[in-house]
């Protein structure tokens, strides 16, 4: 099935819009600010990578690569990150790399880095795309296509979720308890998980997956966001992880 590539729109305030979703592609109260609160200290984050040889993070919804750029900034930043930083996402519906383009000029401090993604962008073709940055220690692997046709094939030890989905009354699966399973398949013990959203149907669809989640401080006008854990003590990828690492 060949893809459908977002069109880039923007609401009467700026913010980036999805027609076809009727939703935004980020808070408009600002992205950069949103993903650094939400995503990133939602996940622990810098402070979970430190001493840490590999981390992986997985995204659901890759966007115009906000929080990926976020998440680069934030590792490039920080003295004690871990060596190799592997962020991973999902996107059905990818934008061309002139869109990318027109939406990250409003993210000034990300410059060189959304400069760098850009010229990295593969080619809008269903499947994996592995790109490198900062001699491989920064590795973006973005998967093109339907996220709840490509999470069941994955196979990767997951530290980090950031769950970035469209909203879950307007695209709902993005979080639907088959996506969480799907999700807790990958998860380390004790990966963590951060979403804006604290909607009832996905809360217990977390659970269901053995996501421990509460509800904390959201993003400037939102009361609530919800962080989670993942529960079990041990895990098959827990084994790997640790071989990985060594
Ligand atoms: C809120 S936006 C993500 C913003 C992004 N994380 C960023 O930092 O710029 C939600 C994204 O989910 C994508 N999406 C929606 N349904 C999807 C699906 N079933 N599989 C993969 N991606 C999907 C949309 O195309 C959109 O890019």
């Amino acid at each position: 099935m060949p893809l459908e590539p977002a069109r880039l729109t923007f609401g009467a305030d700026g913010t980036p819009v999805s027609q076809v979703y009727g939703d935004v592609y980020h808070s408009v109260a600002g992205g950069h600010a949103q993903a650094r609160h939400v995503f990133l200290a939602g996940n622990g984050l810098p402070g979970r990578w430190r001493g840490r040889a590999r981390f992986v993070i997985l995204e659901t919804g890759f966007g115009l690569g906000l929080n990926f750029l976020a998440t680069w900034l934030a590792w490039q930043s920080d003295p004690q990150r871990c060596q190799t930083l592997h962020f991973i996402s999902l996107e059905k519906h990818p934008f061309h790399a002139a869109d990318l383009a027109q939406a990250q000029a409003s993210w000034p401090e990300f410059a060189p880095l959304a400069e760098a993604l850009r010229r990295h962008w593969p080619p809008l073709e269903v499947g994996e795309h592995r790109l490198e940055f900062e001699g491989g220690q920064v590795v973006l692997t973005v998967y093109f296509g339907d996220a709840t046709e490509t999470l069941p094939r994955l196979a990767t030890a997951v530290d980090a979720f950031y769950l970035d989905g469209f909203s879950p009354a307007k695209n709902p699966e993005l979080w639907s308890p088959a996506l969480c399973q799907s999700l807790a398949r990958l998860a380390v013990s004790g990966a963590t998980l951060a979403t804006w959203s604290v909607a009832g149907t996905v809360r217990q669809s977390l659970r269901s997956a053995q996501f421990d989640v509460t509800r904390r401080p959201g993003f400037s006008g939102k009361r609530q966001m919800l962080i989670g854990r993942y529960g079990p003590a041990d895990s098959i990828f827990q084994f790997r992880r640790t071989a990985i690492d060594r």
